[in-house]
């Protein structure tokens, strides 16, 4: 095995990487070049990728569309800043975004991240409440199991284990987080927390059909259904966070299509570049950005990253639409959907199996308890694919592009992997 290279011995030690006991993870692999659905390594060897970067790179790994729009833009002008000033790639952009989305999401704010864009979409949503004249909605009703970012005030609307909520009492906002209403009971459940408290509520904040980091845990339309009907019926924003799910990855371009509901504000980010540049989006309904529309300067929404709007990424997310447009790729995730359920389906009879399930481009094995993650990865990587279980959960969120041979690859090394566990 060759050695790893220079920068590898040398910059690892002053680096801190995420998620990581850094005492006990193991070493991180060396990437020296991605393509396609393959990630290559430093000492040769080639890895069948499962996850597509943490679910951004829906059409793989350096697709020379991309690639062409961020050089040309790259010569023109990598960055400017937007306040003040505005330029082609994010108007066209967010042109492009308001078509897409339903109804009359028309309003575009562009951030640097997802965390960021959930962290606008609750700071909108409360100071449009304030500029209406409610000072009392401050809180958000959120979700078990529910996971919104890592920065604080997306920590205190995810689920408390995935929040740390208890790790950082005192420090975290505390909101009311509930079960998702799965049912005509949880529905009136759901219904007697807002009624107790619907008075100090901005809004409801949720994942719309698959609660991703928080266990890749699936739910019906229906459930959105009631979300919607309980928000019209409180007066409440409704917010979605698609940062997962938008994009095709549940097998429409949106996951609110699927429930044919248009929320107040929707946010966006990973695939939104095709996993090229970091670039998030809080979308807002006219009747949000109508409540912010004053002669008061009070009334203004007071935030702006530094690089927002970036050029660079945004010509990676106008490129990135163009292959939407162009080529049939939520009809690609949709038929993910069956392969990853059929490759996936021999995990059933697996001892310690809790459930295999698909939506979309999302293959899901949940095991019964949590498994030595490090032993497992390992052996992914032995096994020639790059597959990263967390929790009980062993999934794959590959490129909607990948063949069948590479997912095939994949499929078999999760039911391999797992079989010859014990
Ligand atoms: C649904 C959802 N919201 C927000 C985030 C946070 O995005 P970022 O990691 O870009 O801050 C994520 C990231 O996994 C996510 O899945």
């Amino acid at each position: 095995m060759p050695a790893p290279p220079d920068w590898y011995a040398a910059g690892l030690p002053h680096i801190w990487l995420p998620y990581a006991q850094m005492k006990t993870a193991l070493p991180p692999l060396p990437v020296v070049r991605t393509h396609g659905t393959r990630i290559m390594l430093a000492n040769g060897s080639e890895l069948v990728d499962g996850i597509a970067s943490w679910w951004t790179a829906c059409h793989g790994y350096n697709h020379p569309h991309i690639r062409q729009a961020v050089q040309s833009q790259l010569e023109a002008m990598p960055h400017v800043m937007f306040g003040g000033l505005v330029h082609e790639q994010p108007l066209r952009l967010a042109q492009r975004l308001a078509v897409l989305l339903p109804g009359d999401l028309e309003r575009v704010f562009f951030t640097d991240s997802g965390s960021v864009a959930v962290e606008v979409a609750l700071k909108m949503a409360t100071q449009y409440w304030l500029n209406r004249g409610q000072r009392r909605r401050r809180r958000f009703v959120c979700f078990e199991g529910g996971y919104h970012g890592d920065t604080l005030g997306t920590m205190a609307v995810s689920d408390p284990d995935v929040g740390m909520h208890d790790m950082f009492k005192g420090l975290l906002p505390e909101h009311l987080c509930v079960p998702l209403p799965r049912d005509a009971q949880g529905e009136e459940a759901f219904a007697r927390v807002l009624e107790r408290h619907a008075d100090e509520i901005a809004g409801i904040v949720v994942e719309p059909l698959v609660q991703g980091a928080g266990g890749m845990l699936f739910h019906e339309a229906d459930v959105l259904r009631r979300l919607c009907a309980a928000a019209d019926r409180f007066d409440l924003l409704l917010i979605f966070d698609e940062i997962f799910t938008g994009f095709g990855r549940t097998g429409t371009l949106f996951a609110c299509e699927r429930a044919g509901i248009v929320p107040d504000i929707v946010t966006l980010s990973k695939a939104l570049t095709g996993g090229t540049l970091p670039l998030a989006a809080t979308v807002a309904r006219r009747r949000v950005f109508d409540a912010f529309w004053s002669d008061d300067p009070m009334h203004a929404l007071m935030h702006g990253p530094t690089y927002m709007a970036n050029a660079l990424a945004c010509a990676a997310a106008n490129a990135s639409l163009d292959l939407f447009a162009r080529e049939p790729r939520v009809a690609q995730a949709a038929r993910l959907e069956a392969l990853m359920a059929q490759g996936l389906a021999p995990c059933r009879d697996l001892p310690g199996v809790r459930d295999v399930r698909a939506r979309g481009a999302i293959g899901v094995v949940e095991l019964d308890v949590a498994p030595n993650l490090n032993a497992l990865r390992r052996r992914f990587v032995e096994a020639g694919v790059f597959v990263r279980p967390f929790g009980r959960a062993v999934y794959l969120a590959p490129a909607l592009t990948i063949g069948e041979d590479d997912l095939a690859r994949l499929t078999g090394a999760v039911v391999d992997v797992l079989r010859e566990r014990r």
